[in-house]
């Protein structure tokens, strides 16, 4: 298959027709990605079970996993679910269009081949011009994946779709760099209390004000150990993954800072290609390795931004081992914390501080 890319901003004159021809490829039961704030997705017709294979087909995703429906107005919602309880009420005029992913229960128009056999549907309204445009004009609910290959770290620009699924899809929309660059928070609100099922820019403490009562966090995704199964099919596969190992080196500045000084020195006298993920307060303590900045320690939303682009880069570098600092796990650092250390496969070193060794 040959796929068209075709490069659009708000600037872009002839919009117009841009907007007409990708719609129509979903129309016609074919594949898009386009841009969302989070980051791309990979989109069909959500009520074709036919167009909805062919996303699964283009991934290399397993069927029981299921899609996000992608809304560009609250009316669609009506049709596509069977009730909208409260808590997702106040939700939804709180925080879409946005980066929160909303679980119901199905109405009957939504087929199992988007939902992956589920009766509940995940819902979510971007807020992204881009993404929001195309959905209109095609006049159904897009599903939408991240549009990356199955395991691969989600895309976060244009060109890592092509990486991916060029030659496997219809058309990419490159509207440049996503804004948050994590995939959406999840909540599941067919039960009481609401459940987080994946941690993302819209954090449980949002969530709990905003409800004034208690949300739940899914226990699975805390305990790597036990064979919980997490809510969400998808969260439980090997996920975000580059192709090198990678460990998470936790504990206080000077000891993670010496621990990957030494591991990286280690690895690098037998022959191996080392790269370390740093902040910049911590990027001069290294003095081997092909060094990434992330972002700052200062500003959580830069480390989210640049996590999957840098994942892509080791890989393309061919590295064989990647060590990456720990970072905070308040607020959004829960969602950054969730997918850095899935991408390790839990491979995680937690070093003491000197008070919990005295203890
Ligand atoms: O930010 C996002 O959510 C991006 C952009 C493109 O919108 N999309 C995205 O989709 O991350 P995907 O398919 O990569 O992840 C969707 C997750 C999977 O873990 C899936 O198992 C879960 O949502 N999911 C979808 N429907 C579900 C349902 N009915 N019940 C439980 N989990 C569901
Ligand atoms: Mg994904």
């Amino acid at each position: 298959m040959k796929t068209k890319v075709i490069s659009i901003t708000e600037e872009t004159e002839d919009s117009d027709k841009i907007y007409q021809e990708a719609s129509e490829i979903i129309k016609q039961g074919g594949l898009v990605a386009f841009p969302t704030e989070t980051v791309y997705g990979l989109g069909a017709n959500g009520l074709e079970e036919k167009a909805a294979a062919k996303i699964y087909a283009a991934k290399g995703r397993p069927s029981d996993n299921p899609l996000i429906l992608h809304i560009a107005e609250v009316s669609q919602l009506n049709k596509i679910v069977k009730t909208i309880p409260e808590a997702a009420k106040k939700m939804i005029e709180t925080y879409w269009p946005g980066p929160l992913t909303i679980i119901f229960e199905k109405a009957d128009c939504v087929p199992y081949g988007t939902t992956g056999g589920l009766e509940t549907v995940a819902v979510r309204m971007p807020d992204h011009k881009i993404a929001r445009r195309l959905i209109q004009e095609s006049g159904v609910p897009i599903a939408a994946p991240s549009a990356n290959l199955s395991g691969r770290p989600s895309p976060t620009k244009a060109s890592h779709v092509a990486e991916d699924l060029y030659g496997k899809i219809d058309l990419i929309l490159d509207g440049g760099s996503v804004g948050i660059g994590l995939e959406s928070t999840i909540v599941d609100v067919t039960t009481v209390p609401p459940m987080i099922l994946r941690p993302g820019y819209i954090t449980q403490e949002m969530l709990t004000e905003l409800l004034g009562e208690e949300v739940a966090f899914d226990p699975a995704l805390y305990d790597h150990s036990s064979d919980k199964r997490p809510k969400a099919p998808g969260m439980k596969y090997r996920h975000y993954a580059p192709k090198a190992e990678l460990i998470v080196v936790e504990g206080p500045s000077y000891k993670v800072i010496e621990t990957i000084g030494t591991l990286a020195a280690e690895q690098e006298a037998k022959g191996k290609k080392v790269g370390i993920i740093a902040t910049e307060e911590y990027q001069s303590g290294y003095h081997s390795g092909l060094i990434e900045i992330i972002g700052t320690r200062e500003k959580e939303e830069t480390i989210a931004q640049n996590l999957y682009h840098i994942l892509r880069e080791f890989d393309k570098n061919q590295v064989d081992v990647i060590y990456s600092e720990g970072f905070s796990k308040e607020n959004f650092g829960q969602a950054i914390m969730n997918r850095l250390v899935k991408a390790a496969g839990n491979k995680v070193i937690k070093l003491p501080d000197k008070t919990e060794i005295e203890k």
